[in-house]
């Protein structure tokens, strides 16, 4: 039976919820001994992620009695089934988060709500009041926006929009946060300035244009699917309040929202904490280094100053942060994702994965597994891949491509480099597109200028002509069947052999 997206379909309302069920699924565990913010609490969570464990509740951290923190809480697969209310299955969390997209349902707004259960204007406010870590050991300040949702109205619409952006702590009242934010394709940048798209860094250009101050709100500990969708493209210049419509889509429920205290814009209810202020215009500060998703530290002397004139939250709030590394699952369902929706046209496209090594933007790969048994059909695919315009850093060109044979499972790095070392002519099957895309993340726009170019690999072996000519057809490849392999895998214990499972990569 097919998902009813008219109905609340997931399994908890807030972010508290949803760690309820994940405990119950063992899927996190409760760190008591006393951790330090400083780089303690980052290297725990990036060696628990690389080897794919469960979420951590730090309970216990130095200088913040009472207030705890949670992370890797959205980065396996089995988490990510929890959190979309399906089963922990690619193509079904794919399809449950694309179905509830498609049917966004409008927001609606409360008089009271759990975020506001507390109240800091004037001296009390104070940033430090919550733990937030220096992640990266050479980050230059304390980010406590990593899973963040930043909310921002257009002056012109009123529509708000809700993105992901680091933002980092300057001192008790100051944030200085990194909206890079979309632009038109090939436009090359002469600053931020030139930027223009529909998130939240055009509304700050356009109060700036009148020397306004842009109201926001930034709001911590989400709940996991508006926290997925405020870090993906959504167009929210077309749908009024659309990553809260999305999100709402995604749960077939309308999302609770509540107006701010500070300024006329509105917040999920059931965050943890919110944090609230202006833009200060036409100011920018420096902001960084902060451990990125590209595998490098990254900074900035361009980014907007935000004063905090009012901080919310909960009774015991608890605090919700990312090691960034892109070694967690999500970010790979968002990338993927964007990716199939640019080649949706293309029949003979049966899967695209884009693993997570390089991050979003310049250093997104995809993988296209195919249907081809010609260059004809190849040519399309590579076609269709070098007219994928960029779009934001979630929405993008891939710079590298590897086409492969359909039974190539795309998720499986030595199935791929097997079919790349064994299927590729290197003066034939390679392609390298033209520098289009503007370069936007270190190291590459230090190292190269300010243009990208890209590869497109055909790893296919069906595709091309001098097939095996004893066998007909290029031959099999000899790799043991899915049935043959799940039955002897269901009577792997019973061989004695489930010692010699790896279980470290
Ligand atoms: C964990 C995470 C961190 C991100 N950090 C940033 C960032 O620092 N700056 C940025 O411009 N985009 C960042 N992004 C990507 C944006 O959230 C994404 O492009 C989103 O669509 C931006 O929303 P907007 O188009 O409404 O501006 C991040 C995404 C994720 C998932």
């Amino acid at each position: 039976m097919g998902v009813d997206f008219n109905k609340p379909r997931v399994g908890y309302r807030d972010l508290r919820e949803y760690l309820k069920l994940l405990e119950s699924a063992g899927l996190l565990k409760y760190v008591k001994a006393e951790v330090d913010l400083r780089h303690e609490i980052g290297a725990i969570c990036a060696r628990s992620l690389d080897r794919k464990g469960a979420g951590l509740f730090f309970e216990n951290i130095k200088g913040y009695k009472g207030m705890p923190l949670v992370a890797n809480v959205l980065s396996t697969t089995e988490q990510l089934a929890i959190a979309f209310g399906t089963e922990a299955d690619d193509g079904k969390i794919y399809d449950t988060v694309q179905t509830g997209k498609a049917k966004p349902i409008p927001a609606r707004v409360v008089e009271v709500a759990p975020c506001q259960e507390e109240i800091h204007l004037g001296d009390g406010v104070d940033l430090y009041e919550f733990p937030t870590p220096w992640w990266h050991e050479l980050d230059g300040g304390q980010y406590i926006g990593t899973t963040a949702g930043v909310i921002t109205a257009d002056p012109d619409t009123g529509f708000i929009n809700m993105g992901m952006y680091r933002v980092m702590i300057k001192d008790r009242r100051t944030l200085a946060a990194n909206f890079k934010g979309p632009h038109p394709v090939g436009e090359p940048p002469t600053g931020p300035q030139s930027r223009v798209g529909y998130g939240g860094h055009t509304h700050i250009l356009k109060n700036e244009a009148l020397g306004k101050p842009t109201p926001i709100a930034i709001a911590c500990g989400m709940d996991p699917v508006l926290t997925y969708v405020a870090g993906q493209a959504v167009p929210s210049d077309k749908l009024e309040h659309a990553e809260y419509a999305v999100a709402g889509g995604i749960r077939g429920e309308a999302l609770a929202l509540v107006k701010c205290k500070a300024n006329d814009l509105l917040a999920p209810a059931d965050a943890e904490i919110i944090l609230e202020g202006e833009v200060v215009p036409n100011e920018r500060a420096a902001e960084g280094p902060h451990g990125e998703s590209q595998g490098f530290y990254g900074w900035n002397d361009q980014t907007f100053v935000i004063k905090i004139s009012c901080i919310t939250h909960r009774k015991n709030p608890i605090s919700y942060g990312l090691v960034c590394r892109c070694r967690e699952d999500y970010p790979k369902f968002m990338l993927s994702a964007a990716l199939r929706d640019k080649l949706a046209g293309i029949e003979n496209i049966k899967e695209v994965y884009a693993p997570v090594i390089g991050g979003g933007g310049m250093g997104l790969m995809a993988i296209i597994a195919a249907k081809v048994s010609s260059p004809a059909e190849v040519e399309r695919i590579i076609e269709a891949i070098q007219k994928i315009p960029y779009e934001s850093y979630t929405s993008h060109k891939p710079r590298w491509s590897v086409i492969v044979d359909d039974d190539c499972d795309v998720r499986d790095w030595e199935d791929v480099m097997w079919r790349v070392v064994m299927g590729v002519m290197p003066d034939k099957d390679v392609r390298i597109g033209p520098r289009l895309d503007r370069i936007t993340h270190e190291p590459l726009a230090t190292l190269y200028d300010s243009k990208a170019s890209s590869i497109i690999i055909d790893a296919t072996f069906r595709s091309k002509p001098g097939k095996s000519k004893e066998l007909g057809e290029f031959p099999p490849v000899n790799k043991v069947s899915k049935e043959l392999m799940s039955k002897v895998e269901s009577r792997w214990k019973e061989y004695g052999l489930e010692q010699l499972w790896r279980t470290e990569r």
